[in-house]
């Protein structure tokens, strides 16, 4: 008679399994969808790194632009993206370096791109403007100054981050 309370009752035995077996189920299910729902959040993106451009010996008066490519990590994608700069030195030999990408609808914009305006930044689509320093011209169709990248400067290398945008003109 004592036996026969210390067994498991088929109605315990089926209890215990299925839960056993249904957790473990639903934790092979939800632990692969937990990790790659905040995958992205442990992984740390290169966004914000800075990049090596250029040499700062190659660096002018002359606005010049110069392309060099990032990887870019976008939730689950990877890839690689070029990027853009108007890089020059101003009166006080500091560098600045312009975002190409216009500010008016994202044309890109070209230094003395037109031949009537040989010291302003030119952008095609829409004929905007914007002077040396990347402040728009007034009246144009550019509402804002062209962005500045963050950089720095290294062991005579140009490094850039991301364009940062300036105040309204
Ligand atoms: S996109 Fe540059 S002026 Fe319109």
């Amino acid at each position: 008679m004592s036996e026969k309370k210390n067994e498991v009752s088929r109605r315990q035995f089926l209890n215990y399994t299925l839960t056993g077996v249904g957790g473990f189920m639903a934790a092979g299910i939800l632990a692969p969808m937990v990790r790659f729902a905040i995958d992205p959040v442990l992984k740390a993106t290169s966004g914000s790194e800075m990049s090596p451009v250029v040499d700062v010996s190659e660096l002018s008066n002359e606005p010049q632009r110069f392309d060099w490519t990032i990887e870019q990590v976008d939730a689950w994608y990877t890839s690689d993206v070029t990027k853009s700069a108007w890089v020059y030195l101003d009166d006080n030999d500091e560098i600045v370096a312009l975002s190409p990408v216009c500010k008016h609808l994202g044309c890109a914009v070209n230094w003395a791109g037109n031949s009537d305006y040989p010291d302003q930044f030119f952008c095609p689509c829409h004929d905007g403007r914007y002077y040396k320093d990347g402040t728009n011209v007034p009246n144009t169709p550019p509402d804002a100054p062209l962005d500045e990248f963050e950089l720095e400067v290294k062991d005579g290398t140009l490094y850039l981050g991301n364009p940062k945008p300036r105040g309204e003109a």
